[in-house]
């Protein structure tokens, strides 16, 4: 039995994957309440008002997200939401690699920092779809009774291609996390040097050696 040892990178402390992890379970419970709630043929499984309960808990969470994020990640949180906007040349460039990227392919993609530029697009347009959601959201909640027909339905379409949207974005994420074996940055908070090296190289560069560990890996 030899052993053979990785260096490891972090990628998240506690308190990001947990605010990550407690947005997936908030954003599913409003989803699959959401759907119950509009798709007219579900509309027994929402009688008796549970259901519309269940989606207005599941907002109070949901909107503390940022709150969370930034009281416990000042840092890290404002540079999550500049990195997101802020696109350069080499973003450009990688997205003329992206067919080849989507296939799992990633020879002689221009090196990326800490999130690269398809994820500058997922994150940026659900920040954008986040405030989408609540503001509409909150029209639809008190708004009934002082909107008129035409701007509650208009408001309701806003609500729910937002939800189509951050969906399809998250088949996308997910795609992505499984196709590249991302899910321990997540998990543990760790990913592979091996793995930085592939997908952001750029932030590899810049980190202290702090910010490595490195883990016996037993191999028969
Ligand atoms: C089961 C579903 C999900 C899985 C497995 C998953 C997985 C991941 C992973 C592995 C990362 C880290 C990627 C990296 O190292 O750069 C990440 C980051 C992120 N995810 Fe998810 N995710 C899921 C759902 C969602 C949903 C529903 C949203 C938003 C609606 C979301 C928003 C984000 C954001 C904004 C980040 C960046 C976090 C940061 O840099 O602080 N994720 N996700």
């Amino acid at each position: 039995m030899a052993s053979e040892s990785i260096r490891l990178v972090r990628r998240y402390c506690l308190t990001q994957r947990l605010v990550h992890w407690l947005g997936v379970l908030t954003f599913l419970t409003l989803l699959l309440s959401g759907i119950i709630l509009v798709v007219s043929p579900l509309a027994s499984l929402a009688a008796g008002g549970t259901t519309r309960l269940i989606h207005r808990i599941a907002v109070v969470p949901f909107m503390l997200l940022p709150i969370l994020y930034l009281t416990c990640n000042p840092k890290q949180a404002k540079e999550l939401v500049k990195e997101s906007f802020t696109f350069t040349r080499a973003d450009i460039e990688w997205f003329k690699h992206m067919p080849a990227y989507f296939l799992g392919r990633t020879k002689g993609l221009p090196p990326q920092g800490r999130i690269n530029a398809g994820q500058k697009i997922h994150h940026a347009a659900t920040f954008i779809m986040f405030i989408t959601i609540a503001l509409s959201g909150f029209v639809l909640w008190f708004g009934k009774g002082q909107l008129g027909t035409n701007a509650l339905a208009l408001t309701a379409m806003v609500h729910d291609l937002s939800m189509l949207g951050l969906s399809v974005l998250m088949i996308g994420h997910l795609y992505f996390t499984f196709v590249y074996d991302a899910i321990s940055g997540m998990v543990r908070g760790y990913v592979t040097e091996e793995y930085a090296k592939m997908e952001h190289p750029k932030w590899l560069e810049e980190l202290p050696e702090n910010q490595f560990i490195v883990k016996k890996k037993n191999q028969s």
